[in-house]
């Protein structure tokens, strides 16, 4: 944690390295998300999750994005928004919303207080179909509330794991039909899961032992080949604060218990804190 005391400052070479090598790795400037154009009706889709296959239906095929959604330019500023306790006293807020594109991660709530420490703006966010069948039964009775509760991200980008495990394809093709069906203007995007497979591989690749990556360094990890430059917040997967040491809970917003098997956090955030030192990102930890 030493050099992460020391003033940060970007170095171009480092990240122009790590951007190229996650370029040509996983391209996800070109294949991160499924759209019609790269996925035509008929394709064999192999779940990033679990030993499966799936075949593209017109019906499927039906609910993917036309076109790529991202831009073929790069943007100057991402912030890419974990959901750690950190943020809860944060004052991040303005900070966080002055980026150029602003990243969340699985529906966190921004109102009621929050947005001081964590912001509103929202151009990406994802959700783990876990919350869909939680909060939302699944989708399978009345869905009001869900479109209701998407408001927040206003017509953002909503990227689902539709194809990561098997359970999760319905949920994420009833999910997609419901934002349109009630006319509501965030617009659903599916991970394309050989991008998935692929960043699984990179981060093997840099040693990472883990079941499966955190939905946060997917797009830290995404955001470094879309960005100029990427600021990471709430990524501090530990029980006490950096430099005031109090107890700290897992979410700013609920008393989830910090997970225990599937990902592995800390391992994930040393490398995420060697990204920062070396200069190709800025992990903020600090109160804004
Ligand atoms: N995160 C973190 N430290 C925390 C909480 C979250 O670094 N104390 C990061 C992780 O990268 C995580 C992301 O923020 O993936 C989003 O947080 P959360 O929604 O809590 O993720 P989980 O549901 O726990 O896990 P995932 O979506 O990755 O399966």
């Amino acid at each position: 944690m030493q050099h992460y005391f020391q003033p940060w400052k970007k170095q171009k070479d480092n990240y122009q390295k790590s951007r190229a090598q996650l370029k040509s790795e996983c391209q996800g400037f070109e294949k991160a998300i499924i759209t019609q154009a790269n996925t035509p009706v008929g394709t064999k889709l192999v779940y990033d999750g679990e030993k499966r296959t799936i075949e593209v239906t017109p019906e499927m095929f039906s609910t993917f994005t036309k076109e790529y959604p991202f831009p073929n330019k790069t943007w100057d500023t991402c912030a890419v928004v974990g959901n750690g306790g950190i943020m809860a006293e944060s004052g991040c807020g303005e900070m966080i919303d002055s980026a150029q594109f602003v990243i969340r991660c699985n529906l966190p709530p921004l109102k009621n207080g929050f947005e001081k420490h964590v912001g509103v703006k929202t151009n990406l966010v994802t959700a783990n179909p876990s919350i869909l069948l939680e909060k939302y039964g699944s989708l399978m009775g009345r869905r009001r509330l869900f479109v209701e509760n998407l408001q927040i991200y206003g017509d953002s980008l909503l990227l689902l794991p539709a194809f990561s495990y098997g359970a999760n394809t319905p949920v994420s093709l009833r999910a997609a039909n419901t934002i349109e069906d009630f006319g509501s203007p965030i617009r659903p995007i599916f991970f394309n899961p050989e991008y998935l497979q692929k960043l699984a591989a990179f981060w093997q690749g840099q040693s990472l032992r883990a079941v499966r990556l955190s939905t946060g360094i997917m797009m830290a990890s995404l955001a470094l080949e879309l960005c100029r430059d990427v600021h990471l917040y709430g990524f501090w997967p530990f029980g006490y604060h950096p430099h005031r040491f109090y107890d700290l809970k897992y979410h700013y917003y609920d008393d989830t218990p910090f997970p225990t098997g599937f990902h592995a956090m800390p391992a994930e955030f040393e490398l995420l804190l060697q990204l920062h030192s070396q200069g190709v990102l800025n992990l903020h930890l600090g109160d804004c």
